[in-house]
């Protein structure tokens, strides 16, 4: 997001502050289906049918209309829609800033979806066993062709889901980093029972993922390309107890602005308050019976059943979406760092 954008997303902030209610930020899981099988996720098995092109691109008109400034376009694997690139290419003309999430395999095969998004996260878990071990056998030469492809044609982070096969791989992942020119991201083991497959053997102490968190934010301070704020690392250094993934106080600080800020519409249209909620919040209404911003609004009509949880992408929301200025600012160094590495890759590449 450019500089505008970020103004105009600091002005959405401010107004949520003040008692607003608008959908700036938006998940959109866009598929089930998914070509790999990793060990932490279900959601392939879940295999809904997709809302049609068409549906879509009604839905995202009418989040635009709603205040949505950015989307970050999820699933399954969004890269199995046939018509993902027109997706996207349609809420940027919306003037929606697109961020999407994948695990890599169609990059290589179908890279024109590079020029119709503003940045890519690709899910990268460290070196080729700790990677093949989280997610299937072969998937790390695919990320790997991934990287090659996408490096210096558009906004790269990655995201690795921290476990016990990679916690201690943490100074390869940052190597690789800087081989492509990406920021790093990172999240604990978090999703529920329906997106989650069973994850105890692969789960870290909550000592080791408090150590873990420890590093990371010595690796930052150090200068290693980590995106995540400082304030998140050390407040998720210091999470009571792993094993439980939400907590009904606001454990991060602010309180917790799903449903008020942000959202997430899950494969067949129905509106989350956030992706950990879907299938544990029976009031969640579908955009495509009641229309996208009664079913938005629907959500702030009650308490969230909690205040704090252990994925890193939400309670970095929670900070952005309360006005946090240190955090604001650390993220804004962050998207200048990417941008930076962005140019960097392009004049080795020329
Ligand atoms: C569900 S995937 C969808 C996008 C794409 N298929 C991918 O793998 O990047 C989104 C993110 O969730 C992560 N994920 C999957 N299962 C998880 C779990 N049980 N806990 C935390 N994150 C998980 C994936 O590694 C990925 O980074
Ligand atoms: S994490 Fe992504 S790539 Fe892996 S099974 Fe789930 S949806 Fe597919
Ligand atoms: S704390 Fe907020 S973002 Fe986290 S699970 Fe609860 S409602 Fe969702």
């Amino acid at each position: 997001m450019n500089f505008a954008g970020q103004a105009k997303m600091g002005i959405g902030a401010l107004r949520c502050k003040l008692g607003a209610k608008i959908p700036l930020n938006v998940m959109v899981s866009v598929t089930d289906h998914c070509p790999s099988r990793c060990t932490y996720c279900q959601i392939p098995l879940r295999c809904r049918p997709d809302l049609t092109t068409a549906q879509w691109k009604d839905i995202f008109r009418q989040m635009a209309d709603a205040g949505t400034m950015r989307i970050g376009v999820w699933g399954g694997e969004p890269l199995a829609r046939k018509d993902i690139v027109e997706l996207c290419a349609y809420a940027r003309e919306l003037g929606m800033y697109v961020s999407l999430d994948s695990n890599g395999y169609f990059i290589p095969s179908r890279p024109e979806i590079l020029d119709n998004i503003d940045h890519l996260v690709l899910s990268y878990d460290g070196p080729k066993e700790a990677h093949d071990k989280n997610r299937e056998e072969g998937s790390w030469e695919k990320v790997m062709a991934a990287f090659e492809t996408a490096s210096g044609r558009v906004r790269l982070w990655s995201i690795t889901v921290l476990t016990k096969n990679n916690i201690h791989h943490l100074d390869e992942i940052m190597v690789t980093a800087e081989k492509y020119g990406f920021m790093t991201t990172f999240q604990a083991l978090h999703h529920n029972a329906t997106l989650g497959g069973d994850t105890a053997d692969m789960m870290p102490t909550t000592e080791e993922y408090s150590q873990t968190f420890q590093k990371l934010l010595k690796m930052k301070k150090a200068g290693a390309p980590i995106l995540l704020s400082s304030s998140y690392l050390s407040a998720a250094s210091r999470w009571p107890d792993y094993s439980l993934t939400r907590t009904t106080e606001p454990f991060y600080g602010p309180s917790c602005k799903a449903g008020r800020a942000y959202c997430n519409i899950d494969v067949d249209g129905t509106v989350y308050p956030c992706s950990l909620l879907i299938g544990e919040y029976d009031r969640a209404m579908n955009a495509l019976d009641t229309g996208f911003k009664k079913a938005f609004l629907n959500l702030s009509k009650t308490d969230l059943p909690c205040n704090g949880c252990t994925a890193s992408c939400y309670p970095e929301y929670n900070y952005l979406y309360s006005l946090n200025i240190p955090v604001a600012l650390d993220w804004a160094r962050g998207v200048k760092r990417t941008d930076k590495l962005l140019l960097k890759m392009k004049k080795t590449g020329e």
